[in-house]
């Protein structure tokens, strides 16, 4: 179902975006992985192929880098169905290191804010206006959203003040963002992930890995990215799923 179909996908070079642009690419979509100039876009659009992806360099906070980015999808593929966010970037900091005696820098705080939750509603802004040239489908649909969350917006643990507040705040503007854009046919869903095998975490040591897995219920093991590409898939075919956050975790709920 999803041959035809245009995404765009930010943080597309890495981990779970790159699982997304893969499988979405398996499945006959064409794909423009958007991510920073310094990541590995370029690369993983060439291995998928100059008809099925482009690589779009840019920087989630940058209005004129999306637009950019937008415009490159029009000229490319000529229209966007699927928007997914999946850029994101973390920070652990405990709000106050009574060690160290050091607060938890401002300017730390704001960085993840501003990549996690600004990056996120100005993706979702600038393409909504793009969504709309589409030719609505016998639902009235023109687009879906994806973004995503963690299972941090629920349990934070210690030092994760600023990831927790970031992904809340998706987690947050998530039925507002569905309600405003429901006139005009586009459907907005949040992935809250566990823990997911990504280049964020495979530059932790084996044992800290394997602690994380076994933290799990069931199944005891990281997921991989294509199982949360898995679930992007399933919110775009199903025209149910709208104005919800769905966790993605197996049962894990994080301790302090
Ligand atoms: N891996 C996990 O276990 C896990 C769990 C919960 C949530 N998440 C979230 O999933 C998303 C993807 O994480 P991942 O594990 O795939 O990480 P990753 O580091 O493998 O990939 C993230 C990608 O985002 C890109 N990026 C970072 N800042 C950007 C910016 N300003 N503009 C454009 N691109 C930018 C990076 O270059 C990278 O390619 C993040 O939002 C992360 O918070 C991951």
């Amino acid at each position: 179902m999803l041959k035809g179909t245009v995404a765009l996908v930010t943080g597309g070079a890495s981990g779970l975006g790159r699982g997304t642009v893969e499988r979405f690419v398996k499945q006959g979509a064409k794909v423009i992985v958007a991510d920073l100039p310094s990541s590995k876009g370029k690369t993983v659009a060439d291995e998928l192929g100059e008809t099925n992806a482009v690589f779009a360099p840019m920087d989630v906070t940058s209005e004129s880098d999306v637009q950019a980015a937008l415009d490159l999808t029009k000229q490319k593929f000529g229209k966007l169905d699927v928007l997914v966010n999946a850029a994101g970037i973390a920070i652990a900091f405990k709000t106050y290191n009574s060690n160290k005696k050091l607060p938890h820098k401002l300017e730390d705080f704001s960085k993840i804010i501003h990549v996690n939750t600004i990056g996120t509603f100005n993706a979702i802004r600038l393409s909504a206006g793009l969504m709309i040239e589409n030719t609505p489908n016998q639902d009235g649909q023109r687009g879906v959203i994806v973004n995503t969350a963690s299972v941090a917006a629920f349990d934070g643990q210690m030092g994760q003040a600023a990831y927790s507040a970031s992904k809340g705040a998706v987690v947050g503007m998530t039925l507002p963002i569905a309600r405003d854009l429901s006139k005009d046919g586009i459907r907005v869903v949040t992935i809250a992930p566990g823990l997911f095998d990504t280049p964020l975490l495979r530059e932790l040591p084996d044992k800290v890995r394997t602690f994380l897995a076994k933290s799990i219920p069931f199944p005891q093991r990281l997921g991989n990215p294509d199982e949360y590409a898995m679930l992007v898939q399933q919110i775009v075919e199903n025209p149910l799923l709208n104005g919800e956050t769905i966790r993605l975790d197996g049962a894990l709920r994080m301790q302090a």
